[in-house]
């Protein structure tokens, strides 16, 4: 797919701007603050409903507006859909579709593709495993839209059961209602998050021949990068605590998939989402204890991680910066791999996500650069932000555009 139109108004910026975009290569040019990665963002926006940038929609909200509105067409061969988003910082968003209202919001989601790679990404790699959590998810939810509804459950589940255990802990000894109340929610935090678990093993399966191809690709064969899934509930299974270990996950626990994704790493079957609730329940029941005197939930998906080594060491804390940059980028490109092979869903036939390169190529010496430029140069439809028409690689020609006080002008 690609995006013909993109129309912001009140957002972040911009009071009001159109962009009409052309299919293949679109640099986007002009100073720094300009509001090159505002126009990205926005797009981003349209396809899994957050930033990349915040995690609170109040920024997105021009200063001094009540609410912003971000609104593409999207194109697949002959057909076309415009999708529209009104976003008021506090309250949920309301979508259109062809500019008639729709009952769910999420009934938008998946019509734009995109795949974004930005500065921030080197947190994929050197942060904190919440970031790469959402990687998963965020790919997960725009592969199969109907896990948002998962995702919102769980996160909604976790905070009511956390609230629990923490008045149980409190006070001191936890009642019988209290312990009856926790029984529930329980099983509602094991049925949401073994969905989620079962989704993002089978992602992890599917991604890790492709973050390996990639990664050799952007970095001229160095290197064997592999990603695997840690699971804390599959740590819990021996120790009776879910510890987040060094390195890459060792299987202590039941055996949650028939070797998808699991600490294995071997290529198998689907995890059997009843295995995993049951798996998530007794780690729960094993775990309650802990669980009140500490007051948080210690297993579920909200403890895992996402393991990315480069050999045998872990890429965070041992992987250079050129090489966290290459093992960021392996990340995205997998992504867009997948998205592009997608042939589920309504838009079967066309999964290919829009790439957007956000300020990437300043970051990379000559020769990553150049792989990348080679590697993008195929796709249906690239954005490229720059703030220097030298940043862009020749070998990426394309329509280009000023961003310039507020104007955005094509000039290419
Ligand atoms: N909610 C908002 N209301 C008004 N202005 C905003 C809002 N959010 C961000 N801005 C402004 O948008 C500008 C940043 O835009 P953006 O990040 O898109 O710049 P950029 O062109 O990508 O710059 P760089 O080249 O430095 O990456 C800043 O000047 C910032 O003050
Ligand atoms: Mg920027």
């Amino acid at each position: 797919m690609h995006v013909s139109d993109l129309a912001l108004t009140d957002f972040r910026s911009f009071t009001d701007v159109v962009v009409g975009l052309a299919p293949g290569v679109n640099a986007l040019v002009g100073p720094n603050g300009q509001g090159k990665t505002n126009l990205v963002e926005a797009l981003g926006y349209l396809a899994t409903f957050s930033s990349h940038r915040v995690g609170t929609d109040a920024a997105l909200v021009r200063q001094g507006a009540q609410r912003a509105v971000v609104r593409a067409r999207a194109v697949r061969g002959e057909r076309s859909a415009v999708v529209e988003l009104e976003i008021v910082a506090g309250r949920a968003n309301r979508a259109r579709l062809n500019r008639s209202p729709v009952s769910r919001t999420r009934d938008v989601l998946g019509i734009v593709r995109t795949v974004l790679f930005a500065p921030e990404d080197l947190a994929l790699v050197k942060g904190d495993p919440d970031g790469r959590r959402r990687f998963l998810d965020d790919l997960a939810v725009m592969l199969t839209p109907r896990l948002a509804a998962v995702r919102a459950d769980y996160e909604r589940v976790l905070r009511q059961r956390s609230a629990l255990l923490k008045t149980a802990g409190a006070a001191g000894r936890a009642s019988a209602s209290s312990l009856r109340t926790l029984d529930v929610w329980d099983g509602h935090l094991a049925a949401a998050g073994a969905q989620i678990l079962a989704a993002r093993m089978t992602l992890v399966a599917a991604l890790a021949p492709h973050v390996a191809a990639e990664y050799e690709r952007v970095s001229a064969g160095q290197g064997d990068a592999r990603i695997t899934y840690r699971a804390s509930v599959e740590e819990a299974g021996a120790s009776g605590e879910a510890v987040p270990g060094p390195g890459v996950a060792a299987s202590s626990g039941p055996a949650l998939s028939s070797g998808a994704a699991t600490s294995s790493g071997a290529p198998g079957t689907a995890p059997d989402v009843a295995v995993l609730e049951a798996a998530l329940l007794e780690a729960m029941a094993r775990l309650r204890t802990k669980e009140i005197e500490r007051g948080v939930c210690l297993v579920g998906p909200h403890r895992d991680d996402l393991v990315l080594a480069l050999g045998d060491l872990p890429a965070k804390g041992y992987a250079s910066h050129g090489e966290s940059w290459s093992m960021a980028l392996a990340l995205r490109l997998a992504s867009y791999d997948l998205l592009r092979a997608d042939t589920s869903g309504e838009w079967s036939g066309d999964g290919e996500p829009v790439l957007v390169l956000d300020d990437v190529f300043a970051e990379l010496d000559a020769r990553r650069r150049e792989r990348l430029a080679g590697i993008v140069a195929g796709a249906e439809q690239v954005l490229i932000t720059a703030a220097a028409v030298e940043d862009v690689p020749e070998a990426l020609d394309g329509a280009r555009f000023d961003v310039m006080g507020g104007e955005v002008t094509r000039v290419r």
